[in-house]
């Protein structure tokens, strides 16, 4: 994952060198950007050795080097659009003033308003400034637009005074990136397998049968996972959207593919989470050549397709396995008692059920609305979150069993 650390112009800027450091551990590509006050403090150099990367001090190059000024005009943008998370630390009043106020005069406070990444500051100051109702109310107005803040400790000052504005602790700092990216690692040593997006079962070589799965909600699984140190094996149907990175992805087009996917690297899986829209039929009878269209009405034939997640279930009934199985199920009315039905049918230890009848749920929605169904009868109903944090209360969940059954 990328992010750009912003160092500004305070005593503190010295810290930000062990903060790359300590970054770095979590696997994060660090783009610097410092403002003028910053390299008063300490140089770029430190932090190019550091990342191995150009660090980004200007807004605009020199004045002769017209080509150079055009391609740095335009690269706030570029690396807006590049970054999981703007970082500030340390953040100087002036620049909390600037974001709180949308000032855009230099790289840094031009990103900021550019990004729609994550963004947290560190502030670290003088123990009055950082007391100055026109601090705080700054602080307050970027708290309430979201903006994440690693607020100062207390103690002694490096300007001789005592109280609240040192930069908080590295450590403290490297947990707030990792919360606000979802980056744990309590699923590290563990092999999560995710499926995902729809299946597409052939009638003949131009037509094939499908569903209007996105793959949103399974690709939201495997990255929560990967970012909570699973290594993460992606079964994907059809879909548009990016691979997750550090995902070992399997793209498919069948439920027989599918199957087979699933069913090699479930082997030596954890967990299995079935989030793609499978197909539950196929045409009976594939045609090899194009159907030609008639006059009379055409009856198609379909038979079942084998149900996957009912067949990993089948090996923890005759327990010649110990993974943790998660189904979903889309449903359009009596969600509870399908789902109920569905836990038991495919021997799963978690179904999560969504209305794809509701607004903001289901398919192809950057949200959705489930409510989970464990296996010892409790139900336990989320509000509609974006599907990144679903994935998230589905794995404390798988965790939760694991703890339990251990
Ligand atoms: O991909 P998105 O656009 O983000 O949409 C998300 C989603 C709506 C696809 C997702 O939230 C969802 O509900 N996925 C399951 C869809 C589905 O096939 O539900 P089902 O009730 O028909 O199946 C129940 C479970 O059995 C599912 O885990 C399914 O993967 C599995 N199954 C179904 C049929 C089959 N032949 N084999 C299976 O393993």
């Amino acid at each position: 994952m990328k992010i750009a650390l912003g160092i500004t112009g305070g005593v503190a800027a010295y810290k930000a060198a062990e903060l790359v450091r300590r970054l770095q551990q979590e696997k994060l590509d660090i783009q610097v950007v410092m403002t003028r006050a910053a390299r008063e403090f300490i140089t770029p150099l430190t932090f190019a050795a550091l990342t191995g990367q150009k660090v980004i001090t200007e807004m605009f190059g020199p004045p002769d080097a017209a080509a150079a000024n055009v391609e740095s005009a335009i690269e706030h943008i570029a690396v807006a659009q590049r970054i999981d998370l703007l970082l500030v630390a340390p953040a100087t009043a002036d620049i909390l003033g600037k974001f709180a106020h949308g000032v855009a005069d230099d790289f840094l406070s031009t990103l900021y308003l550019a990004t729609k990444a994550p963004v947290i500051v560190a502030p670290a100051m003088n123990v009055n400034m950082w007391e100055h109702p026109a601090t705080q109310a700054n602080l307050a107005l970027l708290r309430a637009r979201g903006v994440h803040v690693a607020d100062p400790d207390e103690g002694y000052l490096a300007c001789g005074m005592t109280g609240a504005g040192r930069l908080a602790a590295i450590e403290a700092i490297a947990q707030k990136v990792c919360s606000v990216l979802g980056l744990r690692h309590d699923f590290e040593g563990q092999t999560v397998v995710v499926t995902a997006g729809p299946t597409c079962e052939d009638l003949d070589p131009v037509r094939f049968l499908t569903n209007r799965s996105s793959g949103k909600m399974g690709y939201a699984l495997a990255e929560a996972a990967a970012r909570r140190g699973a290594r993460v094996v992606l079964v994907s149907g059809p879909t548009d959207l990016p691979v997750p990175e550090a995902v070992d992805w399997v793209p498919v087009r069948s439920t027989e593919e599918m199957r087979h996917a699933v069913r090699e690297r479930a082997a030596d899986a954890n967990v299995v989470i079935m989030a793609a829209a499978v197909a539950d039929y196929r045409p009976a009878a594939k045609q090899t050549q194009k159907l030609k269209r008639g006059d009379q009405p055409l009856t198609l034939e379909l038979e079942p397709t084998p149900d996957i997640l009912a067949e990993l279930g089948r090996d923890a009934v005759q327990k010649t396995s110990r993974r943790t199985l998660v189904g979903f199920a889309a449903e359009t009315r009596q969600l509870a008692e399908s789902a109920r039905s569905k836990l038991a049918r495919k021997g799963a230890d978690i179904i999560v059920a969504n209305d794809v009848t509701q607004e903001g749920a289901g398919f192809d929605t950057d949200t959705n609305i489930v409510t989970l169904f464990l296996r010892d009868g409790r139900e336990i109903p989320l509000p509609k979150l974006p599907k990144f944090d679903v994935a998230n209360r589905v794995l404390d969940h798988v965790l939760e069993i694991q703890k339990t059954s251990r």
